[in-house]
């Protein structure tokens, strides 16, 4: 017979709360009793008390800031991309003159990354100050990614013949040819690159040269009232189908019925949608705070684009609501980078423990539902727009395919 694991101190402990919650408990003090009712052990032994367990939330909440887990995966290749001839061209590889995010913080660091997105090879590193750098994975020597290369003072050398590239794309040094005519010459594409609510933000125009506007964040990321965590991953999919997926409530209430969160509510409503002041929002007629039930666009040409949604808790896990932020970035034609921020409204000790129990394992909970989402549309190919038969329920997908579009005609004219 194999040994019975033992569960760690932190289940144990968010077991206890998830059941007070189950329970009913809301307050800190019913929290303190319970816990010591229950028999959950405090870290020195000792009876809870209600300041022994807000110090515990804190130190395990990962504290303020916005985390995220996830591991990216590196690309190095050919950089060079067509140029777009249609709007659909531009549509399936990424609307540009947008701000769009790249990776999570944390991926970034001393060593150069190299990243494809909207089908364009990126290197990616952080300078001595910590900054981050975004140039063209291309060496202009003879084309090798630079990110194979290393970081030298802050620039970019690349791994075959050891040219310098500095964070402004200029050669600053020939390692193999002293006095090289080279040297201060600007040959590398250079990326606008933000690093904000724990994520990097890369521009991308095919205008040369330009200063970018500072990206429009949302309420949720810039408000000290709101805590969030990011979120990243990778679909097989054009970001288009993942795109749709994010302004379609009413999938909740079919595809992620039965889940922890969504196997609530209706599942026949009629959408409205409404205009907001860079887009439009979209309800349900006869839901709201059940499933999903309401989400906004907010779309800014030049600047950036937000999917914002609310998911409710269950009222067995205390109830409210968080919110999802973010929307795909295209990687290539039939790949997406998944991104979204969660975030609640909330302070306090009650954001300590919703901290500590989305790390412990309301995540993890949520990554099934996430998981429905991968599996469906990475079986859905972009073509099946051309067969469709688009229903009430759509009403939203229409809508924001047709902003998305006007806007490519734009940038193609
Ligand atoms: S290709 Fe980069 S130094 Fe030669
Ligand atoms: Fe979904």
């Amino acid at each position: 017979m194999g040994l019975t694991p033992t569960k760690s101190y932190d289940d144990l402990l968010a077991d206890g709360i998830e059941a007070l919650t189950a329970k009913g408990a809301g307050e800190l003090d019913a929290y303190v009793s319970g816990l010591n009712e229950l028999g959950v052990q405090s870290p020195r032994g000792a009876r809870w008390t209600a300041a022994m367990l807000t110090d515990e939330l804190l130190r395990l909440s990962a504290g303020e800031g916005v985390s995220a887990r996830a591991p990216l995966h590196p690309v190095v290749g050919r950089p060079f991309t067509a140029a777009s001839a249609s709007s659909e061209d531009l549509l399936r590889g990424g609307l540009l003159d947008l701000w769009y995010l790249v990776a999570s913080a944390n991926d970034v660091t001393d060593r150069p990354i190299g990243l494809k997105r909207l089908g364009r090879n990126l290197v990616l590193w952080r300078d001595a100050a910590g900054a981050v750098r975004a140039l063209e994975d291309y060496c202009p020597h003879r084309g090798a990614p630079l990110s194979l290369g290393r970081i030298i003072e802050g620039n970019v050398s690349c791994a075959y013949h050891g040219f310098e590239i500095d964070a402004a794309g200029t050669i600053v040094a020939v390692p193999a040819t002293p006095d090289c005519p080279l040297v201060g010459q600007a040959a590398v594409r250079v990326y606008p690159v933000r690093e904000i609510a724990g994520a990097i933000y890369v521009y991308f125009s095919d205008k040369l040269g330009i200063t970018p506007p500072e990206p429009s964040l949302p309420e949720e990321l810039t408000s000290p009232e709101w805590s969030s965590f990011l979120f990243t991953t990778e679909w097989k999919c054009n970001w288009q189908v993942a795109l749709d997926n994010r302004v379609d409530p009413l999938h909740g209430s079919f595809l992620h019925s039965g889940t922890f969160t969504l196997g609530y509510g209706r599942q026949d409503s009629e959408l409205k949608v409404e205009p907001a002041p860079h887009g439009f929002s979209t309800v349900r007629n006869n839901q709201r705070g059940v499933n999903i039930d309401w989400h906004e666009v907010e779309f800014r040409p030049g600047n950036i684009l937000w999917v914002r949604t609310e998911i409710p808790y269950p009222a067995s896990a205390g109830g409210g609501s968080f919110r999802i932020n973010g929307h795909p970035t295209p990687i290539d034609d039939d790949t997406t980078f998944v991104w979204f921020y969660r975030s609640r409204k909330i302070s306090g000790w009650r954001r300590d423990m919703w901290r500590f129990l989305y790390l412990n394992r309301l995540e993890a909970r949520a990554q099934t539902v996430v998981e429905q989402d991968r599996v469906l549309l990475e079986a859905i190919s972009l073509e099946a727009r051309n067969r469709e038969k688009l229903a009430q329920s759509d009403i939203a997908v229409g809508r924001m395919r047709r902003l998305l579009r006007e806007e490519a005609d734009r940038q193609i004219a």
